[in-house]
């Protein structure tokens, strides 16, 4: 068995054979070269064969060592160890350094990358001035966007991509600027003074104290910042996703990563992406009780709209994510109280998972189904809820670009079309127009 492909042209009669390769697995991720398809002609003038796949469903656009996501089974792993193990045993400072270094630090390793996140948490005081410019209620994730878009004007040098070191320096600056930059936009929605980064507390204790600070001292309920910590690992990488792709179109194109980032975040921003957990709580409020169920179901197989929370482009089985997320359930609303919400999802979801629309379709929970219900209990506003993405897959997107950088085969992404339109036509003066 040769490991190539043999194409018949059966236009022209003439074979054509095509290498494979494989990534870490021959059963999943086997590719051609899709550029070995041009040369497939039916005639001399022929510009070759390409591939349509609108929505990328079947196209590789790079090689990655970061994420694995086997959705027929469920699995997602970041650098070969399972979510199921990161979550329930690391924390997600360690976990961002294992996606952005490959390997789990030691505990000199550790302490120094706590440290480089914990002294960049401050912002120039001048940043505040972008978030205060916009309208009281505008929406967070648009503060936010825009102000990672302006950060780029701070960090003159970091345009310079090819230089390792300034580049590790805005990785550190972006994962430790955005919980900040985040929590300011919040205080500023609902007229709070800005609360300070206190460097003494954890990643998520100190985000947690930046939006929730009141005039008394705060410490955050420990179980809340455990169970934040736990959603910022599984929302940290999931290799080429909408914003993803995009961090790496942008950042194929060499610009400085807070204008990457910007751009990734409003990918994220989209309602069937990042911005599904809040439509997600919306449609549960707008179901009301467990009595509504059956007939919003209805509509939804009517094809009025969608099942937020459900369905997802490479998972055909049980999101790994909503699983861990469904786990924690009883420690959140032991710290909450339980939410309103609850029995709507739950019932929910068991009259999906036994419907044959539903079944035969493989549309099973997604992680956002379950986050912003934790989210809500916390005390989280809806619209922070794609923040609350925003925040961890920074880590993710950072990754994916500084591993873009290095790649050999590195091009500025340009994909192909095929035209469908006029072919030739002469200009006719407007008055001679019909
Ligand atoms: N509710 C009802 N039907 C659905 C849903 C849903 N949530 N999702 C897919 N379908 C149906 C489609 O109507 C289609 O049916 P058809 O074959 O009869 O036309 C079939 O399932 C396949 O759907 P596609 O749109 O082809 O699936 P695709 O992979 O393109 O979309 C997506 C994936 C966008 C996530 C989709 O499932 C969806 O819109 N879900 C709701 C939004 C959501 O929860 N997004 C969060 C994703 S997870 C994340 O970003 C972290």
């Amino acid at each position: 068995m040769s490991d190539s492909l043999t194409i018949i042209d059966n236009r022209t009669g003439k074979k054509y054979e095509v290498p494979i390769s494989y990534g870490t697995y021959n059963t999943y991720g086997a590719s051609i070269p899709a550029s070995a398809l041009r040369s497939i002609k039916s005639s001399d003038d022929d510009f070759g064969m390409m591939t349509y796949d609108p929505g990328y469903t079947n196209t590789a656009h790079c090689k990655s060592a970061i994420t694995f996501v086997d959705g027929e089974k469920g699995i997602l792993k970041y650098r070969g160890y399972s979510i199921e193990d990161l979550a329930t045993r690391g924390n997600f400072l360690e976990v961002a350094y294992l996606i952005l270094h490959g390997d789990l630090p030691n505990r000199s390793q550790l302490d120094e990358w706590e440290h480089e996140i914990t002294h960049h948490t401050l912002i120039h005081e001048s940043i505040k001035k972008f978030i205060e410019g916009f309208h009281y209620d505008a929406h967070p994730m648009i503060m936010l966007i825009s102000t990672i878009a302006g950060l780029s004007s701070f960090y003159p040098m970091a345009g310079d991509t090819a230089d390792q070191v300034r580049r590790t320096r805005q990785i550190h600056r972006l994962i430790a600027k955005l919980p900040t930059i985040s929590a300011f936009a919040y205080r500023y929605r609902v007229g709070l003074r800005y609360s300070y980064p206190d460097n003494d507390l954890s990643y998520t204790g100190n985000f947690l104290k930046m939006l929730f600070k009141m005039t008394r001292s705060y410490t955050p309920d420990p179980i809340l910042e455990k169970v934040l910590d736990v959603l910022f690992i599984l929302h940290a990488d999931h290799e080429q996703n909408c914003s993803t792709s995009v961090m790496r179109g942008v950042g194929s194109s060499l610009p400085d990563p807070y204008v990457s980032v910007a751009a990734a975040a409003a990918a994220l921003y989209g309602p069937l992406h990042g911005g599904a957990n809040e439509r997600v709580v919306r449609m549960l409020r707008e179901i009301g009780d467990k009595k509504n169920v059956p007939a919003y179901i209805k509509r939804v197989k009517a094809g009025e709209f969608r099942l937020m929370g459900f369905g997802h482009r490479v998972y055909k089985n049980y999101d790994p994510r909503a699983k861990i997320l469904r786990g924690l359930f009883e420690q959140v609303f032991e710290a909450t109280g339980r939410s309103p919400l609850l029995d709507v999802a739950v019932d929910l979801e068991r009259i999906a998972l036994e419907d044959d629309y539903f079944v035969e379709r493989k549309l099973y929970p997604n992680v956002d189904f379950y986050s912003g219900i934790i989210y809500q209990a916390m005390g989280f506003p809806m619209d922070m809820f794609p923040v609350l993405f925003a925040i961890p897959r920074t880590v993710g997107w950072l990754a994916q670009w500084a591993e873009l950088l290095e790649d050999p085969d590195l091009r500025i992404a340009r994909p192909r079309q095929i035209y469908t339109g006029e072919n030739e036509r002469t200009y006719i003066p407007v008055e001679s127009r019909e």
